[in-house]
């Protein structure tokens, strides 16, 4: 016999939601760009693109289905670090806790979102934490989906060594994954033919040719994007080649006459955006912006 009262209600599969967004969102720089503006109102000065061409060793890993994520990877740099408001945002898909604070670009909650475009399992590290997501709930071990991902504070409590290689695609730009990172490292391994197969979100396969012309497309619009911006500086686009120690840079953008009274101006646009209406004050200024 039935209970009286079961539980019951409405749920949204997180996968469909997943290819929703997507249906509704564009490819290509778009991706790029969301990420270019989230790390904008973070505060951060400075976006690097890396697309990593290595496969890391596959032994140590959280579990047997993570090892087919240690492959090539576009990676995003910037130097701000996730606060726990931003934590809490990020989990939560169409509910943005910007759209209170003034000042910040992002409103709708979905834009992180994009880059499920190309990876089923995106990741980063932010201050002392390393974030994995897994909204297919099939490649993590012991993992629901109530909550579909990870989270571990790295500082608090060591990654052992027997996720040694878990941790190996992230000793990149200043990161180590044992102490406190001063910036935000994401990693967002490329959706294989086998991955795509098996995922409920796309079925778009990524190659490192694919993120290459990504590049080639964002060179065209680099000083456009950077013109919008309210706090980063400078754009760079790297690679890292298998052998490489150190990526190496393909091109990069940055305000080029950035004396302290452009910067200043620039801080005002900030602090004036996010000042009551009535304080804001707009200044007139130029940016020279030169590509390498
Ligand atoms: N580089 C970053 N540094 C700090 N927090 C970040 C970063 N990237 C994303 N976040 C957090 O993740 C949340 C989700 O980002 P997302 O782009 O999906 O939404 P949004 O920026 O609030 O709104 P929109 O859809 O309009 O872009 C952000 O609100 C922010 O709190
Ligand atoms: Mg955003």
């Amino acid at each position: 016999m039935e209970h009286a009262w079961q539980d019951f209600g409405q749920k949204v599969d997180l996968t469909a939601r997943l290819r929703e967004i997507l249906i509704n969102y564009p490819e290509g720089t778009s991706i790029l760009k969301e990420i270019v503006q989230n790390a904008d109102d973070a505060k951060a000065t400075i976006v690097k693109f890396c697309l990593d061409y290595n496969t890391y060793p596959a032994d140590a890993v959280l579990s047997p289905a993570m090892r087919a994520f240690q492959g090539p990877a576009l990676l995003a740099f910037n130097d701000g670090v996730f606060s726990e408001k931003d934590f809490e945002s990020i989990s939560r898909i169409g509910d943005s806790k910007k759209r209170e604070q003034l000042g910040k670009t992002g409103r709708f909650g979905v834009g992180f979102n994009a880059i499920y475009h190309l990876t089923d399992v995106p990741s980063f590290v932010s201050g002392e934490h390393l974030v994995i997501f897994d909204p297919h709930c099939k490649h993590l071990p012991a993992i629901s989906a109530a909550n579909p991902g990870k989270k571990i504070n790295f500082v608090q409590h060591a990654l052992q060594p027997s996720l040694a290689h878990q941790a190996a695609p992230y000793q990149l730009f200043g990161c180590n994954t044992a102490s406190y990172y001063p910036g935000t490292l994401f990693r967002f391994p490329l959706r294989t033919q086998a991955q795509a197969d098996g995922s409920t979100i796309s079925k778009q396969v990524y190659t490192p040719e694919s993120i290459s012309a990504l590049f080639d497309d964002l060179r065209q619009e680099v000083q456009l994007v950077l013109l919008f911006l309210k706090s980063i500086r400078s754009i760079e686009v790297l690679q890292l080649l298998p052998g490489q120690a150190q990526p190496q840079l393909l091109f990069s953008c940055s305000v080029a006459n950035a004396t302290e009274a452009v910067l200043q101006q620039r801080a005002l646009f900030l602090h004036a955006a996010s000042a009551p209406a009535d304080e804001v004050v707009a200044g007139t200024y130029r940016l020279d912006m030169a590509i390498r």
